[in-house]
């Protein structure tokens, strides 16, 4: 592109000098300082559509939207090569990848020199939470990549007002990212550039820096998201007394106008966005569920002792396969424009599918890899005509669910936080815990399936405590201490619940409908905040009663039903206990005792 916009749009002496620095380290052939605007969003987008990165979708069945199809080997964040480099070992715990800051940056150095070459650095500046506001904090993200420029002006408040915000001396988060991929000249690029064989994902929690090679995928890429507002927030975080946690934010209203907030983790690919934008079912009319977030949450202290939430992002990077009318009619709503499409498939139509969006198949599409698909070899072959990673990223103003409070720089009030897993097995459908502490044991201990969403086997279960193994920027150990201390300095902490939508029958299908059907789980939780609803003391914790659900309108679940798919085994609790252990065990001295003590409170219930 002309890089008609290469002088340095702000005064600020800092901000400059890095991007000089950078300039000089990755050798771009130009500079461009994103403006945020429309027309330099539309610009980049036609770019990219020249270049073969975006195609543009039937502008009649999908206005300003575009589709673009990821290298093979880049579809998803990349664990084993994300890194958190403090100076002491320790500080980083067992769970994250450790390396020491100077010889990282050495490493990073070393690669980031003239890997720009033959291409346009965009300098993007973007706010986490509305500009402006107290809670707000800004980065600034270097990237080599145009498909990360326009995402990130859907994903965060991007462009001149963040500078403006930013003033002469403000702080800011720097964040360098490259694909990796240097053009020599006249080398033509591919539509997804990455470098298939070296990635780095890699935080300097103390000096606040992210330094990302190598892909353009979503969390790897799009560096306010995981990297910033969670990874580097939660070192943050933990510093200021508040909690960034891997939460979607909804709102519960009654037919009676009576309105609660709760903020629910789940690891990646488990129900957040699903459960942020749930349609409740008919019979309960007059109810609503509103929508203030569905990935990040950041939660602080109010004055009158509860916890406040607010999300910091601007868009929603869902997932797309299993998102229908049916499933989440909100998600399909918003999807009407204005979005970006990476790894679905193309209809002859230029419309996008994704396996589960409508019940028959199209006759034919072009899948995610830009290969020929139908029904029938995808029955022979079992390909997919969209990655199961594959992601939409749509703005948060256009969803219909969206709360009207959902830009409140103040946050909304926290009545509940719920956490739940994806379990074949064990865990029951919902349980609330008996105190604080234990919730925060219960949380700390969240078993969940792996998922597509990151590389690597599917469906083992590991530990994932409250969903945030591959986000926590710090010790595991000294983060469960910051939960529980968290839960005394206020006053009037949240309940704390667990919920289980994936239990399996012996047939391998799912016990529970899900989707608006978990509604009822919602209103018990609702009705247990406010003491209206009764419970059975189970050795897991509070647990409802069949009667205690309101049960109309889904004559499919029978109380027997229900039994089932509430049932504590005490050998599989036993055996759960024992996993719980292999974490625990990890963190050594840094495991809160209380932790301990509710492990053996727990483990004296289930013998009794
Ligand atoms: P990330 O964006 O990766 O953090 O994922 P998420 O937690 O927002 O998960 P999402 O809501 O996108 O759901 C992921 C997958 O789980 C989709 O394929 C959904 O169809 C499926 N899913 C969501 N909610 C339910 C549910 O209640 N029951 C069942 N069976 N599946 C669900
Ligand atoms: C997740 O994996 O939890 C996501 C997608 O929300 S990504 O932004 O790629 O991390
Ligand atoms: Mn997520």
């Amino acid at each position: 592109m002309t890089a008609n916009n290469n002088i340095p749009p702000t005064t600020h002496s800092g901000l400059i000098a890095w991007v000089d620095e950078v300039t000089a380290l990755c050798q771009p052939d130009q500079v461009h300082w994103c403006d945020g605007s429309q027309e330099e969003y539309d610009r980049l987008c036609e770019e990219m559509v020249a270049s073969g990165t975006f195609i543009r979708l039937n502008p009649v069945k999908r206005p300003g939207s575009f589709l673009s199809l990821s290298d093979p080997s880049d579809v998803a964040r990349v664990e084993d090569s994300t890194f958190i480099c403090s100076k002491n070992k320790e500080d980083a715990g067992p769970t994250n990848n450790w390396a020491d800051p100077a010889s990282m940056k050495e490493t990073l150095t070393g690669l980031f020199r003239g890997c720009m070459r033959g291409r346009t650095l965009y300098v993007i500046p973007f706010s986490m939470g509305p500009i402006g506001s107290p809670i707000a904090h800004i980065g600034i993200e270097i990237s080599d990549s145009p498909y990360v420029a326009v995402n990130m002006r859907i994903m965060t408040r991007m462009g001149s007002k963040v500078l403006e915000q930013l003033g002469a001396d403000g702080d800011f988060v720097p964040c360098l990212h490259s694909v990796g991929k240097p053009l020599e000249p006249g080398e033509q690029d591919v539509a997804w550039p990455c470098n298939k064989t070296q990635k780095y994902i890699v935080h300097f929690p103390e000096t606040r820096e992210i330094w990302s090679y190598g892909s353009g995928y979503g969390g790897n890429a799009l560096l306010g998201k995981k990297c910033f507002a969670l990874r580097i927030a939660s070192t943050i975080a933990r510093e200021e007394g508040w909690l960034a946690e891997h939460m979607l934010i909804l709102g519960i209203e009654s037919p009676q106008g009576e309105k609660a907030y709760i903020a629910a983790a789940f690891p990646s690919a488990c129900g957040k966005t699903n459960l942020a934008m749930l349609v409740p079912p008919e019979a309960f009319a007059g109810w609503k569920i509103t929508t203030i977030g569905d990935d990040i949450a950041w939660i602080k202290p109010g004055k009158d002792g509860r916890l406040y939430a607010i999300n910091p992002e601007a868009g929603f990077f869902g997932v797309a396969p299993g998102t229908s009318e049916k499933s989440n009619p909100n998600a399909m709503a918003t999807l009407h424009s204005n979005c970006i499409y990476t790894n679905v498939g193309l209809t002859p139509d230029g419309d996008v599918w994704w396996e589960g969006m409508t019940k028959e198949p199209p006759e034919r599409l072009t899948d995610w890899q830009g290969r020929e698909w139908t029904p029938q070899i995808a029955k022979e072959t079992g390909a997919k005509a969209a990655h199961p990673n594959s992601r939409f990223t749509a703005p948060a103003t256009q969803c219909p669910s969206i709360d009207s409070a959902w830009e409140d720089p103040q946050g909304v009030p926290i009545s509940a936080f719920i956490f739940g897993g994806r379990r074949a097995t064990t865990v029951p459908l919902v349980f609330e815990a008996f105190n604080w502490n234990y919730g925060v044991y219960a949380a700390a201990t969240l078993g969940s399936e792996t998922t597509a969403a990151s590389i690597g086997a599917v469906g083992k279960v590991r530990r994932d405590p409250m969903g945030m193994l591959p986000f926590c920027g710090y010790h595991m150990g000294d983060y469960f201490n910051h939960w529980l201390k968290m839960g005394h300095i206020i006053e009037h902490p949240p309940h704390i619940f667990c919920v289980n939508w994936f239990r399996l029958d012996e047939k391998g299908n799912f016990m529970w409908p899900g989707f608006g059907e978990n509604m009822r789980v919602l209103k018990w939780i609702v009705d247990r905040v406010n003491g209206r609803v009764g419970a059975r003391q189970t050795a897991l914790g509070w647990m409802p009663r069949y009667e205690d659900m309101d049960w109309n309108g889904l004559p499919s679940i029978s109380p027997e039903d229900f039994q089932e798919l509430m049932h504590v085994d005490t050998d599989q609790w036993q055996q759960e206990l024992s996993l719980h252990t292999e974490l625990f065990d990890k963190l050594q001295e840094r495991l809160p005792r209380q932790l301990v003590l509710k492990r053996e409170l727990m483990n004296m219930r289930l013998w009794k």
